[in-house]
């Protein structure tokens, strides 16, 4: 039996820069004051089918969505913001707070054809800043990702635009509808389709016979409202203030129907086709649309299996996961001291490693060395008697004779200092 297609185990090597990465997270997030949401892997259907739209690909292609026993209507959840606002809405938060600033770790599900960087299951991290209009909260987001970014040693660029809002955005789109109609027969069969459907998305299309035909398309930029353009200019400003470089892009349109204004896009040159960090937006219109009172929102959420495979491109160090003794007896009976021993350490607090296969003291030498063990304690006849271990410094080939009695206190002081 196999995993299915478009997922992937999670080996202890490889969860070991998936905890680091995880971490430095959760540490972002304490800096910026955000709390920590965990809503559940799948929601009724209609959260996400009212949430993100139904002309988007997600909703129409993607989701895994059955019916259960029940005959309700579920889905795995494609991505995290419509849940995180149906639990918004759910416990009344906008009542307690002016701004609730959550953030979340974990997996999403969609049925897209697998390729490097694209999975079925992937995992993304988010965070959403829900109750403000101001531009700092848009800034803030995007500050934080690039944080995060740069901490982790990613290198990108940050794409962004504003999709405008429903006071100006159906002017724009007749516009743009009339032009795609002018140019119809040179686009690509699925961009007709979407030119009736979902026509901005029209100019984010990677087809060349669509980027040639949209050449001289009308973009959004010209066609925003005074508050719209006035949210922009403040925000692209207050980027420029706290140092953050990005690249104004007119025709940056995002996957999901639910932004207002800001969307923005972080790009890898590092990973491929799939070169999509991670994107938002700001999304002042989600909160109604899922039964809620009328909220302002912006968000912002991440792949973590793109930003893994920068990290290792870049030969990125993450933090080793040895034990921090390996405990070797000689004969049967210091074996038995060795268990006992590794039991009691272990309850004391170190992380400890030992033999269970009956392996020579060369075999359990070098096992040490291979999981990087920084210290080795040997017993045998001669220690057993008269009640001292031998430890052994692997960093700096040194050893020497520590009591029984003290042997605890010892290596938690070496192991801890
Ligand atoms: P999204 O652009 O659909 O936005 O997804 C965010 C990131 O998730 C992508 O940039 C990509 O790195 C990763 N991702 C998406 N699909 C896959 C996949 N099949 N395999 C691997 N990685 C993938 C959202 O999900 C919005 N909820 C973001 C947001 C939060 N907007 C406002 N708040």
């Amino acid at each position: 039996m196999q995993s299915v297609k478009g997922t992937k185990d999670i080996l202890p090597h490889d969860s070991v820069a998936w905890r680091h990465l995880e971490q430095v997270i959760r540490e972002v997030m304490h800096r910026y004051c955000y709390g920590e949401i965990r809503t559940p892997i799948f929601e009724d259907t209609t959260v996400f089918s009212r949430g993100i739209g139904e002309a988007t690909d997600i909703v129409g292609k993607e989701m895994y969505t059955f019916t259960d026993k029940g005959g309700s209507s579920l889905t795995l959840r494609p991505e995290m913001t419509a849940p995180v606002i149906r639990s918004f809405i759910e416990h009344g938060l906008g009542d307690q707070r002016v701004l609730n600033k959550l953030y979340y770790i974990g997996p999403m599900f969609r049925q897209e054809r697998p390729q490097a960087g694209r999975f079925r299951q992937f995992h993304q991290f988010g965070f959403e800043s829900i109750g403000q209009t101001s531009p700092e909260c848009d800034a803030e987001i995007i500050a934080m990702a690039s944080d995060i970014y740069t901490r982790l040693g990613i290198s990108f660029t940050l794409k962004i635009n504003s999709v405008g809002d429903p006071t100006c955005r159906p002017q724009y789109r007749e516009v743009l509808q009339s032009f795609l109609d002018s140019v119809h027969d040179r686009l690509s069969t699925e961009s007709q389709k979407r030119a009736l459907s979902n026509p901005m998305r029209v100019l984010d299309s990677k087809d060349e016979r669509d980027k040639e035909a949209t050449k001289n398309a009308p973009v959004i930029l010209d066609y925003l409202s005074d508050t719209c353009q006035k949210h922009f200019q403040r925000t692209c400003a207050l980027l420029d203030e706290i140092g953050i470089g990005y690249v104004v892009d007119p025709r940056l349109v995002r996957g999901l129907d639910y932004y207002t204004m800001t969307a923005f896009e972080f790009i890898s040159a590092d990973i491929g086709s799939q070169d999509a960090l991670g994107g938002g937006g700001r999304y002042d219109g989600l909160v109604t649309q899922l039964g809620g009172k009328e909220t302002p929102a912006v968000g912002f959420a991440a792949g973590i299996e793109r930003m893994l495979m920068v990290m290792e491109k870049n030969g990125y160090t993450f933090p080793e996961d040895s034990p921090e003794v390996y405990l070797i007896g000689m004969d049967p009976a210091s074996r038995d001291w060795v268990f006992q021993t590794a039991i009691k350490m272990r309850t004391g607090g170190l992380s400890v490693e030992i033999d269970y296969a009956d392996r020579s003291v060369k075999a359990q030498m070098r096992e040490a060395n291979r999981l990087g063990c920084p210290f080795v304690v040997i017993v045998g006849e001669t220690e057993l008697q008269s009640g001292t271990a031998q430890v052994k410094n692997m960093r700096e080939g040194t050893q020497e004779s520590v009591e029984f009695s003290s042997l605890i206190e010892y290596m938690t002081a070496l192991s801890h200092h």
